[in-house]
Order: structure tokens, then C-alpha cells, then sequence
């Protein structure tokens, strides 16, 4: 159910993405804070007291994060400790499970993205997915990304078309490998190229944030490291979390990972909540809590 394209899927079409007058989300924050201490410094998006239900069952439980401009944040835990959770309420795309509830406060450029009269489809946009399994729409490598790019309100003409679609597929380091090819299937291409595809396609409607559930767990190592390779790349531009199985890879590209854990709570329910959020280097070699340790050095899990 969350393996839907989000920023182009039908709830997208209708509300066609524009910005309304005296909206929040004005942007113009990028980069903010530098220079200021770190503990002091607004994060791009920060979770306040957030717990996430579905129905009765609490999944995550007092969450506070605050993910920084221009870094890749990594989370990681346990299969279950509600890592994709967390990372679907950043965006409102739990919305979309209809038992799915959120509390607390997600803030994102200072206004909290749950507060009425925020358009979900706009945060969508502004804070794009990547999922798991690349999932490019069967259509035109240039489709797949026209269309979400048109549904958000695009009035440009072809050509301009032509320099989004290309400069998309430049930052996902595509272009080279389909300039030649752009009318063909977006399907037609490799599982590795199809995942890049994807993040085009993300990056396309400008977003800020880049949210990546576990998006190399289907491909092969090369693959896999280019698409690290190219988050390295996009975080000069973006802001990126990234759910991942892989602590290689937290180590790897990561700035900064956030260790969740389960816990059986009085009803006997298992909820998740974060155990640590630190800089990746400190929490591989000197975690704070005793469950990141028990956790990195494979202790459990
Ligand atoms: N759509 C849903 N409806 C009901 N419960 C759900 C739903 N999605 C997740 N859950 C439950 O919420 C908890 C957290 O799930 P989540 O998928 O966020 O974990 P995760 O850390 O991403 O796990 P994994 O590493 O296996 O992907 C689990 O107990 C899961 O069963
Ligand atoms: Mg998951």
C-alpha cells in the first residue's frame, strides 16, 4: 500500500499542486543556520512528541528528531521498530493508510505540517519519496517525469519541458545512459537505472527534502553504490533521510542516524521508539545507549 507514487499519484491530480497565496512553506531557508552552534540551528524538518497509530495500535511512540539542511540522515533498527513509519509521517503520506493516525508536531520550515489548512499534496511535493522496489510509472523515461512535473502545476512550454526533464535526469546521474532514449519505457531500463529514474522523478518537482525507504535493497553492489554516490551528490542540494537495513551504508553515506528499537509496552503491544540520534561516526564507535551497541556490533537484530 505505501509503495504508491506519492507527488504524481491520483490524489495528486486533483489539487494540482499549486501554492496559495498567504500559505506557509514560502522557502528560502535553505542552508539556514550555518555558522550558528549546532544545538542552537533549525532543523529543515523536526518531529516534536510524534506518535503514530494505526487504529488502536501505537507503532511509534514520542518521537523527537530534527534533521539538519543538507545532510543525509540515516534510520536505522530492527525490522518492525517503525522506521518506515516514521519516515511516511514526514511527508503525510501515512494519510493515505486509512487507520493511520498521527500526534505530536512535525515542523517543517517552522510550521507544523499537520496544523489544518496545509495542503498534504504540497508537502508531498516539497518533501519527496523514494521507495524500496523502484517503481517507475509505465510510461516514457520523459513521462515519468513530465507528468508528475505538469500535475504540480507546470505552464511552461515543451522546451522547457525538455530542460527540466533533462536537468532531472543530470542530477540523478541518468542522463548520459537515456538521452538517446527518452521515448522508451521508463520499465525497459535496469533495476539499478529504474531506481535512478526514480529519484529524477522525485527531484524534478523541486522538493527540499529527499525521503528514501531502504532504496538500494533491491540492487545489485555496483548499482548500489552509485546510488550512494549520487546521494552524496544531492545533499549539496537537498536534504535526505534514508531508511536502511544496510549499517554499511549508514556509515557509508550518512551524516547523522537515528537507532530505533521495539519495546513491549504495558499492553503487551510492540512500539517503537528512537533509541539515539548522533552523528554516524559517534554512534559506530561510541554509541550513548547501551541498545546501539548491543545493536551495531550484532548483539541482536
Ligand atoms: N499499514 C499498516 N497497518 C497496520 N500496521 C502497520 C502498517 N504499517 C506498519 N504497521 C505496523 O507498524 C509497526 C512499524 O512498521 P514499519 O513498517 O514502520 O517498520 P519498519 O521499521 O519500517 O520495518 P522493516 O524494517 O521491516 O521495513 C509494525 O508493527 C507494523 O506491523
Ligand atoms: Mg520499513
Amino acid at each position: 500500500m505505501s509503495d504508491q507514487p506519492v507527488t504524481t499519484g491520483e490524489d495528486a491530480a486533483g489539487a494540482a499542486g499549486e501554492i496559495r497565496p498567504g500559505m506557509a512553506f514560502s522557502g528560502g531557508f535553505r542552508g539556514a543556520g550555518e555558522g550558528v552552534p549546532e544545538e542552537l540551528r533549525p532543523g529543515v524538518i523536526e518531529t516534536r512528541g510524534m506518535n503514530v497509530y494505526y487504529g488502536d495500535f501505537e507503532a511509534v511512540s514520542g518521537i523527537d528528531l530534527n534533521f539538519q539542511y543538507n545532510e543525509i540522515s540515516a534510520l536505522i533498527g530492527p525490522s518492525g521498530c517503525g522506521k518506515s513509519t516514521v519516515l511516511r509521517s514526514l511527508n503525510r503520506m501515512n494519510d493515505l493508510i486509512p487507520s493511520a493516525r498521527t500526534e505530536g508536531e512535525v515542523i517543517y520550515h517552522g510550521e507544523n505540517i499537520y496544523a489544518p489548512g496545509v495542503d498534504p499534496v504540497e508537502i508531498r511535493r516539497r518533501l519527496g519519496m523514494v521507495f524500496q522496489k523502484p517503481n517507475p510509472f509505465p510510461k516514457s523515461i520523459y513521462d515519468n517525469i513530465a507528468w508528475g512535473v505538469k500535475i504540480n502545476g507546470f505552464k511552461g512550454s515543451r522546451a522547457d519541458m525538455d530542460d527540466v526533464v533533462q536537468r532531472a535526469l543530470e542530477q540523478a546521474a541518468l542522463w548520459d545512459e537515456v538521452k538517446d532514449k527518452l521515448k522508451e519505457s521508463g520499465l525497459s531500463l535496469s533495476g539499478g537505472q529504474q531506481q535512478r529514474l526514480c529519484i529524477a522523478r522525485a527531484v524534478a518537482t523541486q522538493p527540499d527534502v529527499v525521503l528514501m525507504d531502504e532504496p538500494c535493497s533491491a540492487l545489485d553492489p555496483i548499482a548500489t553504490l552509485r546510488i550512494e554516490e549520487l546521494m552524496l551528490e544531492l545533499k549539496k542540494d537537498y536534504s535526505i533521510i534514508i531508511v536502511t537495513h544496510n549499517m554499511q551504508q549508514a556509515a557509508r553515506v550518512s551524516d547523522r542516524t537515528a537507532f530505533f528499537n521495539v519495546e513491549l509496552d504495558n499492553r503487551g503491544m510492540r512500539t517503537g521508539h528512537l533509541v539515539e540520534f548522533s552523528p554516524t561516526d559517534l554512534l559506530f564507535t561510541n554509541p550513548k545507549q547501551t541498545q546501539t551497541e548491543d545493536y551495531i556490533t550484532g548483539r541482536f537484530g
